[in-house]
């Protein structure tokens, strides 16, 4: 060993050899004790501080300056990076963040990045290193949890939009009559249609697009008032369809709609699939978790028969971003549909070596070969709460958006907008004698308005031609009294605004 070391300080010496590790150890460690001592705190103080603050045009010019040609000193990057990068987030590890659906993570989560990012393994590849067992076992336990058969394939993703582009591929390769991958869509005999309600997620139509069907190919179908696809429209448009010529070949489910956390009748919707012989694909990037709290697990009864499932581990399950899963019921299909061994990449061909056939290759599974090692922090946090912790916060958010729902409807000022299914709330702010223009620009207002004031983060959207607010709770840091302070915020800017309208 010593031997090793004097030759290659000699080497060094002799052909001037760089690296990027640190020239100087012990600082860099000094330095890393500083970064993670300041991240605990960052942490743990979070409920001290705005939830958002605009960041100044000073800072905003900060990240205008020409690239680095020479190195700089670490210990300055990172206090550029306290002065500058960490006081102005997004907002969403807040407490009195509820926005779009955006999660919070966790300590433990940001952690195990560290340690993921130390050993930068890629699970592209390989059966005998241990990120890809890892990575296994997490989706074991995703399948365990949502009922899933033990005999169904998934991979983890970036989160939800690459899980439905996933499922959706797999989908229209499998029910494509011909073989897809070398005849591409150019040779398709006939029009490919799938079916969505009208309260899908975008990231579906993106994936359509993607996968060159054309946004008109997916038929949005009108819901109920619980906001769910309506199933009798749903076959009567597909019988349409098929008289019209087209090909149905997929139907994507809602298990939490973006808009109002609806669930589709999932178990409905197998069986129109199972007599139609189309694909289920459903989109649960949050509400599939639901399955965990057991008062709210029979909402999504059914997910556990859809041929594809989509969802993420960032929003509901509380992990750092990024993280998601798609799980295919069939294992071959989905193979089938992202498999590609050129003669570099051979694997599977005997028990040893790094390339061994221990596990197949998660390449197999997706379209990127790279990838980095997410499911560590999946497994370190499944491990460090247990799955009944998840399945007592889901019950908790939801409990709490119920409560939110109640103080709304107590409120003279407030008017609920929508059924509450699961955890988001959709609400107005309504003084009397306004009309419906009206209403709509001060609501728009006041998001606005509360996101300047920092002490509480909600978004809107519309509803049945209304803009109204919009709570949405994956939240392990709030608390009730978080939301008397939301709706005490809501009622204050929307007095104000009105005053200075008149
Ligand atoms: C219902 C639903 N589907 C899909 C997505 C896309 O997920 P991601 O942002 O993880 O790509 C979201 C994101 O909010 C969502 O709410």
């Amino acid at each position: 060993m010593e031997r090793f070391v004097s030759m290659r300080r000699e080497n060094r010496d002799r052909f001037h050899e760089e690296t990027l590790d640190p020239e100087d150890w012990e600082s860099m460690r000094e330095l890393g004790h500083r970064m993670l001592n300041d991240m605990i705190e960052y942490m743990k103080n979070v409920r001290e501080r705005p939830v958002w603050q605009h960041a100044s045009n000073q800072v905003k010019s900060h990240f205008n300056r020409p690239l680095p040609i020479d190195p700089q000193p670490p210990k300055q990057i990172y206090e550029e990076f306290v002065k500058y990068v960490l006081p102005y987030p997004l907002g969403n590890i807040h407490p009195r963040f509820w926005g779009w659906a955006l999660g919070t993570g966790t300590v433990f989560g940001a952690f195990a990045e560290l340690l993921a990012g130390s050993m930068n393994t890629n699970t592209g590849g390989g059966g005998h290193h241990s990120a890809v067992h890892v990575e296994k076992q997490v989706i074991d336990w995703i399948k365990e949890m949502l009922k899933f058969p033990a005999s169904a394939s998934g991979v983890l993703t970036s989160g939800c939009s690459a899980a439905n582009l996933i499922g959706l591929t797999v989908a229209r390769n499998t029910k494509a009559g011909i073989d897809l991958r070398r005849k591409g869509l150019r040779e398709m005999p006939h029009k490919m249609t799938l079916y969505a309600s009208q309260e899908i997620h975008s990231s579906i139509q993106k994936a359509v697009e993607i996968i060159g069907l054309g946004s008109e190919a997916l038929h949005l179908v009108p819901v109920n008032d619980d906001f769910q696809i309506d199933l009798q429209e749903l076959k009567a448009t597909i019988s349409r369809d098929r008289k019209e010529g087209a090909t149905p070949f997929c139907v994507v489910g809602a298990a939490g709609t973006i808009n109002t956390g609806s669930i589709d009748d999932l178990n409905g919707l197998t069986e129109i699939c199972q007599k139609e012989s189309l694909w289920l694909h459903v989109d649960g990037a949050f509400g599939a978790w639901a399955a965990l709290d057991p008062f709210a697990r029979k909402k999504v009864s059914g997910i556990e028969r859809a041929d594809s499932l989509a969802l993420d581990l960032h929003k509901w399950m509380y992990m750092p971003y990024e993280i998601g899963c798609v799980l295919v019921q069939n294992e071959e299909y989905h193979r089938k549909a992202f498999s590609l061994t050129p003669k570099y990449l051979a694997h599977g061909e005997g028990g040893r070596g790094i390339t061994g056939n221990d596990l197949p290759w998660f390449s197999d599974y997706d379209f990127l070969l790279s990838r980095r090692f997410r499911a560590l922090k999946a497994w370190m946090s499944l491990k460090l709460h247990g799955s009944r912790k998840y399945g007592r916060l889901i019950q908790q958010n939801i409990e709490q958006a119920h409560y939110l729902a109640e103080q709304v409807n107590t409120q003279p000022e407030l008017e609920l907008s929508a059924p509450v299914p699961l955890n988001i709330v959709c609400f107005r702010y309504v003084p009397p004698d306004m009309d419906e223009a009206a209403l709509n620009e001060l609501n728009k207002k006041i998001v606005v308005e509360l996101h300047e004031q920092g002490a509480t983060v909600i978004s809107g959207t519309i509803i049945k031609d209304k803009y109204v607010l919009r709570a949405a709770n994956v939240n392990h840091r709030s608390r009730r009294e978080d939301f008397d302070i939301l709706l005490r915020e809501v009622i204050s800017t929307g007095k104000k605004l009105t005053i200075a309208h008149e």
